[in-house]
């Protein structure tokens, strides 16, 4: 069977930058290692004045095109996977279509287009989407397109104001991809919660704490369910574990616990038990206090193990590399912690071909799924055309009074007016709501 995955990946940062150990730690009155050692963060990306979904994802899709020379007739459909979206009859994908058209000669009249919502889940979900288009046979040879977008921002003064970012990933899903092939298998774990919502409102209203919780339940259930269809999973079978990352301090919990589901069927746990002078009966966590303690306390033990270590330096850390400089993406966020890895795998000298990624993506609301990944020969080429780190190194600094008027400014309830803090060059810009990005 041909294989069918992703053959190219742009990513596209918000031109701002909020430094959180220097400029948003003092003003709150932090220790700023809550945010560099707790949150596992260093920065935020955040929208210039003439930036949106709109202007990222056209500007992440237009480049994808122009590296590997596709007109429009190439893509046969656009999807975008957005939390951040201002049309509730519109899809988003038809604005970046607009702003695409501008500079092709051709269109995308025969393009099928949409937006997939749920949460962060809704850009592997567009993937999904774009998969069994092509598998069912019906893409005439064109490919996909799918863009993951978000301006990730919360009320000023709400706990996640610290994890807020801004960019947006596009990613071609083909036939022979150049990337990585998706695995057929995924496993669910899906139920209906009410930690993070947006009902009609621009800032989510968001229980933190829980939706910590909720995000462990609905992962450990999405491996269960996957290891049903694929077999037991095994840490020697995949080279880098990519998940959701609202903010790497989230993925440590994560890592810790599928670490701990993997190794409970094997001998590696009874050792540890053993080292540890404990076994962990997970059955009894529901309803004894005291088992619970013994648990956290195993876990605790658990983290501080060679083993664990090893494994969580070699899998987890090189994922989380970008986020830590552009905080949570929402849909964009696994994507680019499978960019991280294979953009580290890369500076290692590493050979990934033939390699595998096991994918734990997640959504509040909530839903979170698994798929294994396999890198494809030409991955290095794909990851070497990434200029994140240029882009990074070029947004504005912003100091505590340009946040404050910049966050005023994307907040839609208040009527602020303000500078450009950055040039945009050679991109395109928000020109109205409801109407395409122009190109500068
Ligand atoms: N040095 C080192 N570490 C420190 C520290 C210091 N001085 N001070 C605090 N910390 C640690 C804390 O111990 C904590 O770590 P652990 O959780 O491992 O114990 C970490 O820093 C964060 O500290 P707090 O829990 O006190 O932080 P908080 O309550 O202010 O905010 C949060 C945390 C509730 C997660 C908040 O960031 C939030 O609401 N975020 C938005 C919601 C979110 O991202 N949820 C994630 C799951 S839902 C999801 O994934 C979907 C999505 O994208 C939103």
């Amino acid at each position: 069977m041909t294989a069918v995955g992703i053959d190219a990946i742009e990513i596209w940062t918000g031109n701002l930058k909020l430094d959180l150990p220097g400029t948003f730690a003092p003003q709150k009155g932090e220790d700023p290692e809550k945010y560099t050692k707790g949150l596992g963060l260093n920065a935020s990306s955040f929208p210039d004045s003439y930036e949106d979904i709109v202007t990222m994802g056209a500007n992440a899709a237009h480049r994808l095109m122009e590296r590997k020379g596709l007109e429009p007739d190439d893509i046969g459909r656009i999807d975008v996977a957005t939390e951040s979206s201002f049309d509730n009859s519109k899809p988003v994908s038809t604005y970046v279509a607009g702003c695409l058209e501008q500079v092709y000669d051709g269109d995308f009249h025969h393009a099928n287009k949409g937006e997939r919502k749920f949460a962060c889940i809704a850009g592997t979900q567009s993937l999904d989407d774009a998969y069994n288009w092509i598998r069912a046979g019906r893409n005439r040879g064109r490919s996909a397109l799918v863009i993951a977008t978000d301006t990730a921002l919360y009320a000023r003064g709400d706990a996640g104001e610290a994890t807020q970012g801004a960019g947006a990933v596009a990613m071609l899903i083909s036939e022979d991809p150049d990337l990585v092939e998706l695995s057929a298998e995924q496993g669910y774990g899906s139920a209906d919660e009410t930690d993070f919502l947006k009902p009609n409102q621009q800032f989510p209203s968001v229980d933190g704490k829980r939706s910590v919780q909720v995000y462990l339940a609905r992962m450990r259930e999405a491996v269960e369910d996957y290891e049903s269809v694929a077999g037991d999973v095994h840490l020697d079978d995949f080279a880098y574990a990519p998940f959701h990352t609202p903010f790497p301090g989230m993925v440590r919990k994560a890592a810790l616990l599928a670490y701990r589901h993997v190794i409970r069927n094997t001998s590696v746990e009874e050792e540890l038990a053993d080292e540890i002078g404990r076994q962990p009966r997970a059955e009894a966590f529901d309803t004894d206090e005291a088992y619970r303690d013994a648990l956290r306390d195993y876990m605790d033990s658990l983290k501080e193990t060679d083993r664990y270590r090893e494994w969580y330096a070699e899998a987890i850390d090189p994922t989380l590399s970008i986020s830590r400089e552009v905080g949570n993406w929402y849909t964009g966020s696994v994507h680019i912690a499978r960019a991280s890895a294979l953009k580290e795998a890369l500076e290692d000298g590493r050979d990934m071909t033939d390699e595998r990624l096991l994918v734990g993506s997640y959504g509040s609301g909530a839903q979170a799924e698994i798929h294994a990944e396999t890198v494809q020969d030409g991955w290095e080429k794909e990851i070497e055309a990434l200029n994140v780190d240029e882009q990074l190194a070029e947004r504005y600094d912003m100091d505590w009074e340009d946040y404050e008027e910049i966050h005023d400014a994307h907040n839609h309830e208040m009527d602020v007016d303000v500078e450009e803090f950055t040039t945009p060059s050679e991109e395109f810009v928000f020109d109205g709501w409801g109407r395409m990005g122009e190109r500068k």
